[in-house]
């Protein structure tokens, strides 16, 4: 520890969540910016050591791809089995960057060709990030966007099953929110669509439910409740429930005022069956990103 705390100097304290504790601070030697991340070891049921060393397994794994944020150094304190992420630092995540500029089309279509490509090397890596959302994404002064916060991913599987209690409830896809446990990579570009469409609407979310019942009917509202036709399967998830109201399905065409390149993505993306959600990959050669159109 004695070591660590030589090399790096935290400074101020700029997030605190649930496992972790975020500092801003410096390289002593360099003075260069850091972020150090704190991640606290409980032992539960639910977190276990082994899901607190993922994010830095993770990390590893991923650490030479441009849209990904770099983890420059990593250390487990032997006494209390904290674990400590050193970063490169990066100024603004894309939720400060929406509230401090009024976000342009062309930057959108900038911001979501980088998530894609981080997200698409994710899943090139067997990894689902599982809580992309505004504030887990960085933009660095020169343009650049990184995708952060590994803590709540997992590696993908065809039979795998996962907890629901996954991404933040607005970010959170349809399967989850149905209970679904066997997801896939699919889930994070729901997430994915939720920021673009967000990035559209200049900053505000697309569905910001105030309950998870609320979220749900949400999501049915705007493109129909869900039946055995477009999703078999569906009425058999375990919190599916028979007095669901049957929205209409509407053609949403017009989802959001834009031009059809941008709303054609869009509208691959937020597919509530997930086995006909766009991959990453199939995003970046959509026409959206080779139009000229914003
Ligand atoms: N490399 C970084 N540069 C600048 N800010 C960061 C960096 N990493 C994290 N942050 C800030 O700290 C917050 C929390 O970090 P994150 O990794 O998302 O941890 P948590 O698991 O607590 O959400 C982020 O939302 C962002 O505001
Ligand atoms: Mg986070």
């Amino acid at each position: 520890m004695k070591h660590f705390e030589e090399k790096y100097e935290k400074s101020v304290k700029i997030a605190e969540g649930t496992y972790g504790v975020v500092y801003v601070g410096k390289i002593t030697e360099t003075e260069q910016p850091i972020v150090i991340k704190k991640v606290k070891y409980y032992n539960n049921r639910d977190w276990t050591y082994e899901d607190a060393i993922q994010e830095v397994v993770f990390l590893k794994t991923l650490g030479d791809h441009e849209n990904i944020v770099k983890m420059y150094d990593n250390y487990v304190d032997a006494s209390t089995q904290n674990i400590y992420l050193v970063f490169e630092f990066v100024s603004l995540t894309l939720k400060q960057y929406m509230n401090k500029y009024t976000i342009e089309r062309a930057k959108t279509k900038n911001f979501m060709k980088q998530i894609l490509q981080g997200l698409e090397y994710c899943h090139s890596k067997m990894i689902m990030h599982r809580d992309l959302k505004p504030e887990n994404i960085l933009v660095s002064k020169d343009g650049t966007v990184k995708i952060c916060d590994f803590g709540l991913s997992k590696e993908a599987g065809e039979k795998k099953k996962h907890t629901t209690e996954v991404c933040t409830m607005w970010y959170r896809p349809i399967e989850a929110l149905l209970g679904c446990a066997y997801y896939t990579y699919s889930l994070d570009i729901w997430s994915a669509g939720c920021i673009f469409a967000e990035m559209l609407r200049i900053g505000i979310p697309i569905f910001p439910g105030d309950s998870e019942i609320d979220q749900i009917y949400m999501i049915f509202r705007t493109f129909g409740t869900p039946d055995e036709d477009e999703w078999p399967g569906v009425t058999s998830l375990p919190d599916y429930k028979k007095h669901f109201p049957k929205w209409p399905k509407i053609i949403s065409e017009k989802l959001l005022k834009t031009n059809k390149e941008t709303n054609g993505l869009l509208l691959k993306m937020l597919v509530c069956n997930p086995a006909h959600r766009i991959t990453a990959s199939e995003s970046l050669d959509h026409e959206y990103f080779s139009c000229d159109n914003n």
